[in-house]
């Protein structure tokens, strides 16, 4: 709990610090990789080069100040934190780091609000830097313990075994591990961190949700191959995995981890991607069909077209083993076969007063849909979300 003395000094500062929490942080990165360059092969530079990273680190840092002050709604900073903890966990931060951290921040705060962060404003948002580090440290040390893995020895070789092109743009990768080790528990819903070493030196991690459900001796990652535009370059990792990851190649990879997991249960589901989006449901559609074959299971996709559309197979394969499902699916190419043209309507996805709802697909689809759905009397509770960058939606405003 903040001290009362800190809990004034929050509240008084907390609109200049809102009002200027995205520059605070874009000063706070490149000062933090001048003293330490080590940690830029830690942090996507995709998500440095666009933004995304600056506004996910701010909107954290002042979510966590209303939360504590009592001026957030209950129960919604739980969801950021864990979601945090299992991107770091993914990436072997350790406790050792946040004060690194915490040094560069504050200096940041300094740096930009000048004058007015006397002793005592900096003494009160240190005091949340640190409530909020120690939340954050406690729960990546029992993610960590469940996982079995120290964060110092986290990444480990995986071998591929099998590569495959999917669709337009998008090769699947089984990977087994390259010694004996385990094949990890995980979740269906789960990601894994990766990291490559790039031809220039630099090495890079980058996430991708396990397209395929556990328990089948092996783990697979789906990966659309970013393509750059007049004004954005080819995206790094996946660029490079398209172009150089072959069978038998090794891959650095870290545990799974990820909050946006099937629940266990009995009770509907209704899977809704766009996209590359379809990685994380295609687990969950493996791991219901071969566990929970009675589950009434609706799977919903938007694709550009059907030769965009990834793991196709694999999902009517699944939805086959089921014996309550249906598969909606929309093609902005046009009609094919029982598919239905244009966007996805949300306004059609059934709907039961039990239904859980899994999302993910590019931002704009992901609020369009989330919209309706909640329009329509879905409990917000009861629709969980993957957002494949950092962030979560409501911190999206592309
Ligand atoms: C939890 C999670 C799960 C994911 N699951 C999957 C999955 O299953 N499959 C999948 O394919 N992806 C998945 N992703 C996305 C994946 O992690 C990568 O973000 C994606 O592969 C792009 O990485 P990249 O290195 O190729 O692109 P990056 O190099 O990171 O580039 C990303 C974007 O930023 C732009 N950019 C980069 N540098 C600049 C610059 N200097 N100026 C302007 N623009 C720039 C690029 O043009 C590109 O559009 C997931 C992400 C998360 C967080
Ligand atoms: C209180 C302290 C911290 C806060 C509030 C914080 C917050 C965040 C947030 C909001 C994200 C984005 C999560 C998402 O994907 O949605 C993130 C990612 C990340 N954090 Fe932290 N973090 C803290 C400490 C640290 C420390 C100590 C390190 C280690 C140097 C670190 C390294 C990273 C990295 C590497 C990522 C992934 C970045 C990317 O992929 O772009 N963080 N953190």
């Amino acid at each position: 709990m903040l001290s009362a003395a800190s809990a004034a000094v929050v509240r008084a500062t907390l609109p200049v610090v809102r009002a200027h929490a995205v520059d605070i942080t874009a000063h706070f990165y490149p000062s933090m990789f001048a003293a330490h360059p080590d940690l830029l092969h830690l942090f996507n530079q995709g998500n440095q080069a666009d933004g995304r990273q600056r506004v996910a680190l701010a909107s954290a840092v002042v979510a966590f100040a209303e939360h504590l002050l009592g001026d957030a709604p209950g129960g919604g900073f739980d969801m950021v934190a864990e979601r945090i903890a299992h991107k770091h966990v993914s990436l072997g931060i350790r406790a050792d780091q946040y004060p690194v951290v915490g040094r560069h921040l504050l200096a940041s705060v300094a740096a930009v609000l000048g004058d007015a962060v006397t002793p005592a404003v900096a003494a009160a948002w240190d005091e949340v830097y640190w409530l909020l580090a120690c939340r954050l440290i406690a729960a990546e040390a029992r993610l960590y313990q469940r996982a079995g893995v120290e964060p110092t020895a986290l990444w480990r070789r995986w071998r591929v075994a099998k590569r495959l092109d999917e669709a337009v743009d998008t090769v699947s990768f089984t990977l087994i591990p390259d010694r004996d080790d385990a094949i990890p528990d995980f979740t269906p819903g789960q990601y894994v961190s990766v990291a490559v070493d790039l031809p220039d030196g630099r090495r890079q991690p980058r996430q991708y949700s396990l397209s395929q459900g556990p328990g089948r001796g092996s783990m697979r990652i789906t990966v659309r191959r970013v393509r750059g535009t007049a004004a954005t370059p080819d995206g790094m990792v996946s660029t490079h995995l398209h172009n150089h990851l072959a069978e038998d190649d090794s891959l650095l990879v870290g545990p799974p981890a990820g909050e946006t997991t099937l629940v266990p249960a009995t009770s509907p589901v209704l899977l809704i991607s766009a996209g590359i989006g379809i990685t994380p449901m295609a687990a969950m559609l493996d791991h219901l069909a071969r566990t929970q074959p009675t589950r009434p299971v609706v799977a919903a996709h938007a694709d550009r077209s059907p030769a965009h559309h990834a793991l196709r197979a694999d999902c009517a394969h699944a939805l086959a083993g089921l014996t309550h499902s249906d598969c909606l699916t929309w093609y902005e190419s046009g009609q094919h076969n029982d598919s239905r043209p244009g966007r996805m309507d949300p306004g059609i996805l059934p709907l039961t007063p039990d239904t859980t709802a899994y999302l993910c697909g590019p931002v704009p689809f992901m609020r369009d849909v989330r919209s309706s759905l909640l329009r329509r009397g879905l409990p917000a509770e009861r629709l969980r979300y993957e957002v494949f960058g950092p962030g979560m939606l409501d911190q999206h405003t592309g």
